[in-house]
């Protein structure tokens, strides 16, 4: 059932988006890079993205922060829990969330990362709607930010034309129980034995750098459409709807066939996905509340839609979520 009517309805209340000054097309990166514009757009659908030069994460996090608590009506006085997903934290310790907390002023906050790459949006959700529900807070602040291009190799064209870097936030809400409203359902995955298609050669245990993205892409790939929809039907399932109930996928940008092929495996329109991949490229865990954020700001998502976020990555790690977002007026 979506959500058992003696528990609090977790409402998605605000979103809020940042991006970094620099902007690189593909026909820049070209310039460096062996590859080509036409490359880069027909096999993912990038046209540009969005790299950090002094930015750090935990900037790109407050900026994403500060326009969702705008977005919600709200003041940093009024979070109780910030929890942010990132792989490309500002330092190793301590969390990028601690210092978002700081920088917000959201002292009565407690605040933590989570790393669940790609996934991490959904997986950041799931946790908080988690701890709302429990009753240890009212509202939580829930972050994707990264600077990922800190984490690519520029001389493997195979991986660095595919990321960029951003960040969005949420704001959640537990407010009284209202059946179909707020976060309806949230399916989380992982299978740690695929963990050689796609990884980081670097950590603090085991090398101690901060490594490189390796990622065997066509694998990746067949492993996505499969696993995006099976997560997909079971939070559909959960949450009690058909696919023909959902007005908005707002999926992880991580390619546009990803993407297309998961709009034609549901049966949806076309018009009912929120594509913004060709504008930011893979932001990771940034990817899904910066899409968000996008259709919020330009009017197609409006309260009291239904919208299913999916995303996977390293680990493997994946999952979905459906929420009725806004407040019931
Ligand atoms: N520019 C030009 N050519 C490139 C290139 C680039 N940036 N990167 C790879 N190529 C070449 C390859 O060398 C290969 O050449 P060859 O046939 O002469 O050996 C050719 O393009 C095809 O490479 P392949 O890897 O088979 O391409 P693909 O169609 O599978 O597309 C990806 C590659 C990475 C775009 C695609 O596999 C993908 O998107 N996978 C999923 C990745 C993903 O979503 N990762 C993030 C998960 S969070």
């Amino acid at each position: 059932m979506g959500n058992p009517i003696s528990l609090p309805s977790i409402l998605m209340v605000g979103v809020g988006g940042c991006l970094p000054a620099r902007l690189v097309s593909n026909d820049e990166l070209a310039k460096t890079v062996d590859t080509s514009d036409e490359w880069i757009q027909q096999r993912t659908g990038i046209k540009q993205r969005y790299l950090v030069e002094d930015e750090r994460t935990s900037d790109l996090a407050v900026g994403a922060a500060r326009q969702a608590l705008k977005h919600a009506g709200l003041s940093a006085d009024d979070i109780d829990i910030i929890v942010l997903a990132t792989t490309t934290p500002n330092d190793t310790f301590p969390s990028t969330a601690s210092v978002v907390q700081k920088d917000l002023g959201a002292f009565n906050a407690f605040a933590f990362d989570i790393q669940a790459v790609c996934a991490g949006f959904v997986y950041a959700l799931g946790v908080a709607e988690s701890l709302l529900k429990t009753g240890q807070g009212k509202r939580a602040l829930v972050i994707g930010a990264e600077s990922f291009s800190k984490l690519l190799d520029w001389d493997d064209r195979t991986t660095c034309v595919l990321f960029g870097d951003g960040a969005g936030a949420v704001i959640l809400e537990a407010g009284a129980p209202v059946d179909d409203w707020g976060v309806l359902s949230s399916v989380l995955h992982t299978d740690g034995r695929y963990r050689d298609i796609l990884y980081v050669d670097g950590g603090p245990s085991e090398t101690g750098t901060v490594g490189h993205v390796r990622m065997k892409g066509p694998d990746v790939f067949k492993h996505a459409v499969e696993k995006l929809s099976s997560a997909l039907d079971e939070a559909l399932t959960k949450a009690d709807k058909t696919p023909d109930e959902i007005d908005w996928l707002v999926p992880h940008q991580a390619n546009l066939r990803i993407i297309n092929g998961m709009q034609k495996k549901l049966g949806l329109d076309p018009q009912k996905v929120v594509r913004t991949v060709s504008e930011h490229a893979n932001t990771s865990a940034a990817s899904i509340p910066l899409a968000l954020n996008t259709a919020v700001r330009d009017g197609r998502i409006q309260s009291g839609h239904v919208l299913a976020f999916e995303a996977i990555g390293g680990g493997l790690s994946w999952g979905a979520s459906i929420v009725r977002f806004g407040r019931p007026s």
